[in-house]
């Protein structure tokens, strides 16, 4: 796309790999989740410095050998970067994703408590938010304000709901830094955060203004937080030019949805292991597949999908023996009880549809439990319906990374909830998450339609990926910076 490379700092919490080991042997691991695969690209077109906490034992080992300083990694794709982890306190460390994060921010900003009984904030919390979330944040800004330290004008880029307070505390010792964030996650409406207690409330909207430029996926979520940052801490939103004034800075707030690396998924869907992957699931794949890929987050509506599921199979008698469901599960966030609960629940709920209807070697569901993306990657291949229900999604990158290579004419469904659906609303059936009927009824639409029309829909939703992919989301962002830093220069 003809941007110049430029010196990047990016910062999540979770880095493009994690190391393990094998034997004696120090090996890489392919870090999880939409935002990793997304930002990997990054990396192809930028000196790029990736900030993100040590996760394992043996990340840990890698940050001592390290002195604390950046080491440098390679990707499979040959792209090389700087990575600088963070070992953090392993009990702040805790707080941070355990107990804030994931059940306190992720819950809040998909909308999945049940306020009659959840949340309940107490000391516990309070003390996970000092401690923990605030303490992990300074960790961040400390390493980052080092690096700044080696490289003035690099760009610093944070993504996500973990490191809210972050561009607050590095602001604060380089006033003159230039910073962006990108939040993946949807935003809610402006009365939801009034669950949180209003210091910790003022202090993320606080946190995030201290930015220069904020990045969201979707208009809706975009809109969201111009009102929010209004009514929470006050900021002079402009709706009109999509900007944020708060203490003596202006933040520019943009909607740019991530796509995906259209090359290198193309080329990932040629290789070997995906082949072996592909090979392995023709052999017992039944004459039509529903498929969905998800990691096993209440957020992707599973349980809701299998009950869809069943009653699709219930009023079409005709379709059993002929469709099933793969459903691609990535474990995730297990420490955290509501997680293993919901894994749980989806594996009832599996077992309670197949009880009913398995027959003669059918199973009507096949649950994979495991993190395996080329296995992913050839399940994208063979759908035949792809199904995303999501209650609430950020963006829903599944959306985009199966029809890209997907083999069979396949028909998207797509949550309305998603960001992925303000663009591909036009080629995709549309499905509420909350209504099974009606996911029942567009699986049988999507099943039966005619040929022609799966085979334009899904070569409209290629040709909408070719034209913004993932370099282009990295050059609207940067574009974006650019006008950012002639108006504060
Ligand atoms: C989502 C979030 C990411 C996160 C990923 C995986 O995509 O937006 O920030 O990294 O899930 O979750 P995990 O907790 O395993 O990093």
């Amino acid at each position: 796309m003809g941007a110049r490379r430029r010196k990047l700092i990016v910062v999540s919490n979770r880095g493009p790999v994690t190391y393990g080991r094998d034997g004696d042997e120090r090996v890489t691991r392919r870090g999880g989740g939409g935002l990793v695969t997304a930002l990997r690209g990054l990396v192809a077109h930028h000196d790029v410095t990736w900030v993100a906490s040590a996760m394992s034992e043996e990340d840990r080992a890698v940050v001592e050998e390290a002195g604390g300083e950046a080491v440098e990694e390679t990707l499979e794709s040959g792209a090389s970067f700087r990575l600088r982890l963070v070992a953090h306190d392993e009990t702040a460390y805790d707080w941070f994703y355990n107990v804030v994060s994931n059940p306190i921010l992720w819950f809040l900003q998909h909308y999945l408590w049940e306020l009659a009984y959840t949340p309940t904030i107490d000391v516990a919390l309070k003390k996970a938010w000092d401690e923990g979330y605030a303490r992990v944040n300074e960790g961040f800004a400390d390493a980052i304000v080092e690096e700044l330290e080696l490289d003035p004008d690099a760009t610093v880029f944070f993504h996500d709901y973990h490191l809210y307070l972050a561009p607050r505390f590095v602001r604060e010792r380089v006033p003159d830094a230039l910073l962006a964030h990108f939040v993946h996650i949807p935003w809610p409406q402006p009365d939801y955060w009034h669950v949180l207690p209003k210091a910790m409330r003022q202090a993320i909207h606080d946190g995030l203004l201290a930015n220069d430029v904020i990045g969201f996926h979707a208009h809706r979520w975009r809109v969201n937080f111009l009102r929010s940052a209004s009514d929470l801490v006050g900021a002079d939103s402009n709706f009109v030019d999509s900007t944020a004034d708060y203490r003596e800075r202006r933040a520019s707030v943009g909607t740019h949805p991530i796509s995906v690396d259209v090359a290198e998924f193309e080329e990932l869907a040629q290789s070997d292991e995906v082949l072996a992957a592909e090979r392995e699931l023709l052999e017992r794949r039944p004459e039509k597949v529903i498929l969905r890929v998800d990691r096993t987050d209440p957020s992707k509506n599973i349980v809701r999908g299998f009950r869809a599921f069943e009653l699709y199979l219930e009023a079409h008698p005709e379709s059993h023996m002929k469709v099933g469901m793969l459903a691609l599960l990535d474990p995730s966030r297990q420490d955290i009880p509501e997680y293993s609960e919901y894994l749980g629940a989806i594996q009832r709920e599996a077992r309670r549809v197949n009880d009913r209807f398995q027959q003669d070697g059918w199973m009507p569901i096949d649950v994979v439990i495991e993190d395996n993306f080329p296995g992913a990657i050839a399940a994208y291949k063979q759908f035949d319906v792809l199904f995303v229900n999501a209650i609430f999604d950020g963006l829903n990158l599944v959306s985009k990374e199966a029809p890209l290579v997907n083999e069979r004419d396949g028909v998207v469904l797509l949550s309305e909830n998603t960001g992925a659906y303000e663009e591909l609303g036009e080629w995709v059936l549309r499905v509420n998450p909350f209504d099974v009927a009606g996911q029942a009824d567009a699986l049988d639409r999507a099943l039966t339609m005619a040929p022609d029309e799966r085979r334009e829909r899904l070569a409209a939703i290629r040709a909408h990926l070719r034209e913004h992919d993932v370099a282009a989301w990295t050059d609207a962002q940067l574009a974006e910076l650019d006008r950012s830093a002639a108006r504060v220069g």
